[in-house]
């Protein structure tokens, strides 16, 4: 499996602290990424290669001098979206500092552009070492992100910085440099997407301008950050989601029936799809000849969100409404009057917004201040719905 934007090199130093990375690659693994081990030569006296293949799942190799055919240092490079190396010895800083490319890894990190992040681990006075400090400074200056040992018990009886940090605090920082936030790990988020249709007949139907772009990113967001998602899609583009359950629905009674069947199960609810306001009252089975066609009869058709708002019990709900005019007065109306938490009204006079990848708007909550949205693209208004749905659930 590759993971888009999750593919992680663990690069692995011959220090002792290897053996505390088999715990760092299984929490890694917890968050959603996906682990290639390149150990050094020298790691294997510590922890070896079958214990790394066995843990990863993926084969593990030291030297570019194995499957030669398939060129695996650039292969590796190429798939690889970030680089964690941990435990860095100070040799292993020093051949990176050199740009030496003397084994597998240091071949990988020459050929590959990805953000690196190193964790020294070693002993106090080689850590405070005159060239171990030039060569930590020397990756730092090219973009390496390099922690700090903590300081502590080495495994002899001494005492200073150069332990191998706890796995959560290397967890912490290694989110910082890859910008996956995993706050809703655990979490179901239910999201629906696009704009329902209701047939007039076989050929037409009443419809709207959602595109679903807003939705999409948003179901990709939350995964990204961790939630197991279900998007509920009504006439939209769902190509390419990996990772997200998609259910495909065209009608407004097709998505109700499938609201119904996954919220209760779901932690937080996001309905930003359009939803068709009316149906025609009788589908002709035929096509309705133009003649004919001077006046259509409706029917209103449920408020979904408002009904599925009442069967409410812990979880978020997050609401969108589209308005030309007196846009924060009618979102206000709209989160009291459907009992909604958190809403996203944005001004569509003129028709703007509909299938563009920016949006710009108002986040309004119950008893807050509403937080206006400058012009940002929907991937980060997802993440700022988000971040407010998360902190709501407490
Ligand atoms: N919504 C819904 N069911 C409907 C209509 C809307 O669940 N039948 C949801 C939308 O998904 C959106 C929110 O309600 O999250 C507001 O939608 P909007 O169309 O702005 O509101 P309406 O209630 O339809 O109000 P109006 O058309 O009068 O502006």
């Amino acid at each position: 499996m590759t993971l888009q934007g999750r593919e992680v090199i663990l690069g692995v130093g011959g220090g002792i602290a290897a053996y505390k990375s088999c715990e760092l690659l299984r929490r890694l693994q917890d968050h959603g990424y996906v682990i290639t081990v390149v150990p050094t030569p020298a790691s294997l006296n510590f922890v070896g290669a079958a214990t790394w293949e066995a843990l990863s799942g993926r084969p593990v190799t030291t030297q570019v001098w194995e499957s030669v055919h398939t060129v695996p240092h650039i292969a590796l490079a190429e798939r690889a979206d970030f680089f964690l190396i941990a435990p860095a010895t100070a040799d292993l800083i020093a051949r990176l500092a050199m740009g030496r490319a003397d084994d597998l890894l240091t071949n990988l990190v020459l050929a590959s552009d990805a953000p690196k992040m190193i964790v020294p681990a070693m002993h106090p006075s080689m850590w405070l070492d005159p060239a171990t400090v030039a060569n930590v400074a020397t990756l730092r200056s090219r973009g390496f992100t390099v922690m700090d040992p903590e300081v502590g018990r080495l495994t002899g009886d001494d005492i200073g910085p150069g332990r191998f940090p706890e796995t959560q605090a290397i967890i912490t920082n290694f989110d910082l440099v890859t910008g996956h936030k995993q706050d809703l790990l655990g979490k179901r988020v239910l999201i629906t997407a696009g704009g329902t249709r209701e047939a007039i007949d076989p050929v037409r139907f009443i419809g709207n301008r959602s595109s679903g772009k807003q939705g999409i990113a948003l179901a990709k967001a939350a995964r990204d950050r961790g939630a197991q998602v279900q998007l509920i899609a009504a006439n939209c583009d769902v190509a390419d989601l990996k990772g997200i359950d998609v259910i495909e629905v065209e009608t407004t009674s097709q998505m109700q029936n499938a609201l119904q069947s996954h919220f209760d199960q779901c932690n937080i609810l996001i309905m930003s799809a359009a939803v068709a306001d009316a149906r025609p009252s009788h589908v002709a089975q035929e096509k309705i000849k133009k003649a004919s066609l001077s006046s259509i009869e409706l029917e209103a058709n449920p408020d979904l969100l408002a009904e599925i708002a009442a069967r409410k019990s812990t979880q978020i709900l997050v609401g969108f409404a589209a308005e030309t005019k007196d846009h924060l007065q009618e979102a206000r109306r709209k989160l009291e009057a459907k009992g909604l938490d958190v809403i996203y009204v944005n001004d569509v006079s003129g028709g703007a917004i509909f299938g563009q990848d920016t949006t710009m708007g108002t986040i309004l909550i119950r008893n807050e201040a509403d937080i206006a949205v400058k012009e940002v693209s929907k991937d980060a208004l997802s993440n700022t719905l988000l971040d407010q749905a998360i902190r709501q659930l407490g």
